[in-house]
This record gives structure tokens, C-alpha cells and sequence, in this order.
């Protein structure tokens, strides 16, 4: 546990030092006894865009992008997107509810649009570096 410790207050004094430190030295072992000499330093935190604030949509019917953290859980019981976002929560709890395509004819929420990061995916600026594409408009 104490090697752990260390360990893991190195990678962490490494990372808030120089930014994206590429490994730093250990000596542990693995669960199945293998040595462990290198450890990689933890990827950067992600960074969203100012908390509150839409992004800008690039095209029309675009599902906008969630400029927040997308980790809120979805299971079958519970919905963590929907307790901010539905009708009858959004206003209180000052966000955007879910357009009127995501309803059934009478204002209730259409279950196929249930799993929300089908479609909506979060924007950070941590992105890997982009790789280039001949795609064309
Ligand atoms: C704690 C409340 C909260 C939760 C939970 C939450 N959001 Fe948000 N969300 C906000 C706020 C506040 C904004 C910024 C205001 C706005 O544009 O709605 C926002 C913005 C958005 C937007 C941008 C809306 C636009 O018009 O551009 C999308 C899309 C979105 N959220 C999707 C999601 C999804 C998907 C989840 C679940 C993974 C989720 N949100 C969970 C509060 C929340
Ligand atoms: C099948 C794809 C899809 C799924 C699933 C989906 N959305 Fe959307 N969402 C869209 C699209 C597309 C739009 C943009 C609508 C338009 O502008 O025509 C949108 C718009 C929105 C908006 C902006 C509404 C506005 O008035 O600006 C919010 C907020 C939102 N969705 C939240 C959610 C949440 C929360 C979930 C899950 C409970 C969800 N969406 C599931 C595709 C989806």
C-alpha cells in the first residue's frame, strides 16, 4: 500500500510539475509478480467549455453538443441526463429541455430517445490530435 501511495504521489507531483509527463521510475510488481519499472503519467483532465453555456451549432439539426461532463449515469431506473433536462425540470434547474422531436404526441418523454449520447457527445479541449481526413463539404 505504501509503494502504491508513492507511486501514485509521484505520477501525481510529476503531472502538476510538467504537464504531460511521459513516465516516471518505479519498482513495484504486478498482481502476477511481473516487475514494474515505468508507469505512464495520468492522461490530462478534461476541460469543458464555461459551465452554462451552449455551444454553438455547426448545422442545422445538429444534436447539440453537451459542454458539460457526459458521465451522468443512464441505466434502466434512472435517467441522470433527464434530471436536468426534462420539461418539467429544466427550467428550475436553469438548462435547456429536450427538444420536442425527443416527445411523444402528448408532451411525454419518447423512450427511444432515451439513451441521450447516442447523439449528444460532450466537447472538451483535451482532444487527441486530430487526424487528417479528405472529407469535403
Ligand atoms: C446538473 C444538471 C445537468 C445534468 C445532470 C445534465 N446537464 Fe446537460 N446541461 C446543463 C446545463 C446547465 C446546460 C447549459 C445550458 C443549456 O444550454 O442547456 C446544459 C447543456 C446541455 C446541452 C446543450 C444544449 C444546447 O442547446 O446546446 C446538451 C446537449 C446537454 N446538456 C445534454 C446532456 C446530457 C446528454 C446529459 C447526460 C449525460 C446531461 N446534459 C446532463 C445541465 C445538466
Ligand atoms: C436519436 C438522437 C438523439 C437522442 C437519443 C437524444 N437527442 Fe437530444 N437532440 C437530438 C437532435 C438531432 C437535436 C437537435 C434538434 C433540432 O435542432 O432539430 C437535439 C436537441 C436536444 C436539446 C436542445 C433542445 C433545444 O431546444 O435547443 C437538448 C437539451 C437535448 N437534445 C437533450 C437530450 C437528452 C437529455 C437526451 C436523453 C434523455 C437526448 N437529447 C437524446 C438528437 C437526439
Amino acid at each position: 500500500m505504501k509503494t502504491l501511495l508513492s507511486v501514485a504521489t509521484l505520477i501525481l507531483g510529476l503531472t502538476a510539475f510538467g504537464g504531460q509527463a511521459e513516465t516516471a521510475s518505479v519498482a513495484v510488481k504486478s498482481l502476477r509478480q511481473a516487475e514494474v519499472t515505468t508507469a505512464l503519467a495520468a492522461d490530462a483532465m478534461p476541460t469543458y467549455p464555461t459551465k452554462g453555456k451552449a455551444i454553438e451549432r455547426t448545422f442545422i439539426h445538429q444534436p447539440p453538443l453537451i459542454p458539460h461532463k457526459d458521465s451522468y449515469p443512464i441505466t434502466a431506473k434512472k435517467n441522470g441526463c433527464l434530471t436536468c433536462h426534462s420539461t418539467d425540470k429544466a427550467a428550475k434547474m436553469k438548462a435547456t429541455a429536450v427538444d420536442k422531436s425527443h416527445l411523444e404526441a402528448d408532451g411525454k418523454f419518447n423512450n427511444e430517445y432515451y439513451f441521450c449520447v447516442q447523439c449528444h457527445v460532450a466537447q472538451a479541449d483535451n482532444k487527441d490530435a486530430i487526424v487528417g481526413n479528405t472529407h469535403s463539404k
